[in-house]
């Protein structure tokens, strides 16, 4: 188990590149995979998540050639099956997904992860599955991981699913491209658009309406593509800048797509100095005095995995803010809503969870030990409230940041005079 400590400090400067964006990165993957041929994939996610991914077409058969850091080339289209267990580690994107494709291949699979992965539900994306026709199975009759899969034979369907989740959207979308005809996942809440936009640029027959998305079966052809940067981890050095007074910040190249980049809204109407540049993707952020607010149930699909960061600025405002329906969170990499309150707790943050909401009173941070959880963004939504602490943090299993960020120690060096 490793540790990571950090001095509060003076103001952060500079510039820099977070990793290309990890829900990208694993379609990228999976549709090169389907794809009869070579594709190229520049600025791919450094993170162990991502990994487990380009792993695991390899070992379906996809021939995989490292270029350089981030690069990839990946010749696919002729899947099989692999001669073990398919391992995705900490990676609920990559199960997920993986599950929706591999129910439609015709070979048989098995998909394991880490212990969070082995409790996290796995229900939301078998019922839709299931309905398709697929023969896929929890652990001893459970809907758990190992997850067992006899792909293929599928039926086109219209799902509606019950939670707003862009993981579930993508399950069905990708099971689709294997059906017999056209499958739809209706939202009623819009999430991230990956699924569709990548399925369409690499030419996937694809269909967007008001809260609509239609797959028709078919494989993608090879592409290119160039992962821009994940927001959600742009989010970490923009609530850094945003609390540590006197700091400014660039981001470079992040992600502008739909349903991503809510915090950037968040944090501007807590009065933070924030833009977003349309053409470069270049988030700018300076330090100023942040007020509580309320996010809405129907923003946070939009800022999910930004509500561990989005509390620290809340614990750093003045006044209350509260995340409204954010009971979604309990099913992350952690219970988010638990760790959340217990490890900014331990830091002098007022936090309560009230239902399904999430409640942070501003005040004073003092420096403490604090814990991951095993969740990498617990551990680095607490190293960036240390940088306003009084007196010094250490964060245990800072291993978790592995999972999406290896570099965020080094990126806050680079930032810190
Ligand atoms: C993701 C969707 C979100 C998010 C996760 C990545 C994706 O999960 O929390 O980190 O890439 O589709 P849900 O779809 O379950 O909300």
């Amino acid at each position: 188990m490793t540790t990571f400590a950090v001095a509060p400090g003076g103001p952060l400067h500079g510039r820099l590149r977070v990793p290309g964006d990890k829900s990208i990165s694993h379609r990228v993957l999976l549709l090169a995979a389907l794809a009869d041929g070579i594709s190229e994939v520049e600025g791919l996610s450094d993170g162990g998540d991502v990994a487990h991914t380009l792993a695991i077409i390899g070992a379906l058969g996809a021939g995989v050639e490292v270029v350089d850091a981030g690069t990839v080339r990946i010749r696919g289209g002729r899947l099989g099956p692999a001669d073990h267990p398919l391992y995705v580690g900490n990676s609920g994107t990559g199960i997920r997904l993986l599950v929706g494709l591999l129910a439609g291949l015709p070979f048989g699979s098995v998909l394991d992860g880490d212990a969070s992965i082995r409790h996290r539900p796995m229900e939301r994306v078998l019922a839709p599955l299931r309905a398709m026709g697929a023969a896929v199975s929890g652990v001893d009759g459970s809907t758990n991981a190992p997850l067992t899969i006899d792909g293929g034979g599928l039926s086109g369907i219209e799902y509606s699913p019950p939670v707003a989740s862009a993981q579930v959207k993508g399950c069905v979308l990708f099971a689709g491209l294997s059906a017999d005809g056209p499958t739809t996942v209706v939202e009623s809440s819009p999430t991230r658009a990956h699924t569709e936009e990548l399925m369409a640029a690499s030419g996937i027959d694809v269909s967007v309406g008001p809260g609509r998305v239609t797959v028709h079966p078919g494989r993608p052809v090879p592409f290119g593509h160039r992962v821009a940067g994940d927001p959600s981890q742009a989010a970490f050095w923009a609530v850094a800048a945003a609390v540590v007074a006197g700091s400014e910040v660039v981001v470079e190249n992040v992600y502008a797509g739909p349903g991503r980049t809510g915090f950037v809204e968040v944090l501007a109407r807590m009065g933070a100095d924030i833009g977003h540049a349309a053409d470069t993707g270049d988030l700018t952020v300076r330090g100023s005095a942040l007020t509580g607010t309320v996010v809405p149930t129907h923003e946070v699909p939009g800022l999910v995995d930004e509500v561990p960061v989005l509390a620290v600025a809340a614990a750093c405002a003045e006044g209350e803010t509260r995340f409204c329906g954010v009971g979604e969170l309990r099913v992350k990499e952690s219970d988010r809503l638990a760790t959340i309150a217990s490890e900014l707790g331990a830091m002098g943050a007022r936090v309560a969870v009230d239902g399904d909401d999430l409640v942070v009173v501003g005040g004073r941070l003092r420096g403490a030990d604090v814990d991951s959880h095993h969740d990498h963004r617990v551990a680095m939504a607490c190293a960036v409230a240390a940088l306003v602490a009084d007196g010094p943090t250490t964060v245990s299993g800072w291993d978790a940041v592995d999972t999406s960020y290896p570099a965020f120690g080094r990126d806050l060096d680079r930032l810190r005079p």
